[in-house]
């Protein structure tokens, strides 16, 4: 099997083909994306989230996101792996930022890194990109300045934050970024922003026109019940797949009806 990288990713943005990509946290669920022909798998600091059941990304700690990158890892043939640098890990100074990095490459043997921002952190980026990490970069709606924004409804409706993320996302391409997530903003202004670089932009809430799109797995999968923001395309049910299965081996635990005689020894 053919790696995807870096390189190929151009490539498919170059002639038109977009990117799939979608988050995975663990080995199991890693395989069965991976095989599925994903191109990019993302372990996200969304696993704060729908892996630990915090509110927010916030709490997760680098050594969480390299044990799950290193299981991730460890399942991916063919997909470019992705790992988020968590909140608190690169936004105090460079070198932390390239010692975290540094990390997630040594410690999960992933093959890129993802932070959130813009000009803010350019610093830290060049430094990362210096020491040979791909860079992805990350703007809208970024999860980690929650409390900055105190909602998490579109960004960049208004035209000095659209300016802002114009500017920021022809800086991440300028400093050496591979590509761009953009997440939760207009899809006019997705258009503008993936029409004026040459690295391709990964959408979640940002519309058509994006090169690629991403998808937290437990959400398009259906696993967690409540969220249904209009961005999200749900692909299976398995909340309730998994709540019958449950449902069914107590009702067989119960009942004495498992295991029967064949199912022993
Ligand atoms: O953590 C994550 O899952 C992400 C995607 C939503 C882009 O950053
Ligand atoms: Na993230």
């Amino acid at each position: 099997i053919k790696r995807v990288t870096t390189n190929s990713l151009q490539e498919m943005k170059k002639r038109g083909e977009k990117i799939a990509m979608l988050t995975a946290y663990d080995y199991s669920m890693a395989t069965i994306v991976d095989e599925a022909g994903m191109d990019i798998i993302l372990v996200g600091d969304s696993a704060s989230n729908v892996m630990a059941g915090h509110e927010t990304t916030l709490p997760i700690t680098l050594d969480q996101m390299i044990y799950h990158a290193s299981s991730v890892v460890r399942a991916a043939r063919r997909a470019l792996v992705v790992v988020d640098l968590p909140f608190g890990s690169y936004q105090g100074n460079s070198k932390e930022a390239l010692n975290s990095a540094i990390r997630i490459m040594k410690e999960a043997g992933a093959h890129s890194v993802k932070m959130e921002g813009g000009v803010e952190i350019a610093e830290s980026i060049t430094r990362i990109l210096a020491a040979g990490i791909p860079v992805m970069g990350h703007l809208g709606l970024t999860p980690q300045s929650i409390y900055k924004f105190g909602t998490y409804t579109v960004r960049a409706k208004e035209e000095a934050e659209a300016q802002k993320l114009r500017e920021d996302a022809l800086k991440l391409e300028e400093l050496g970024c591979f590509g761009i997530v953009l997440e939760k903003i207009p899809a006019q202004l997705a258009r503008e922003v993936t029409e004026s670089i040459h690295i391709p932009t990964i959408g979640i809430g940002a519309g058509k026109y994006c090169d690629g799109q991403v998808l937290v797995i437990h959400d398009m999968l259906g696993i967690n019940k409540g969220f249904k923001p209009r961005f999200l395309r749900q692909y299976a049910d398995l909340n309730n797949v998994m709540n019958s299965a449950f449902k069914a081996y107590i009702d067989d635990v119960k009942a004495k009806n498992f295991p029967n005689d064949k199912e022993q020894y």
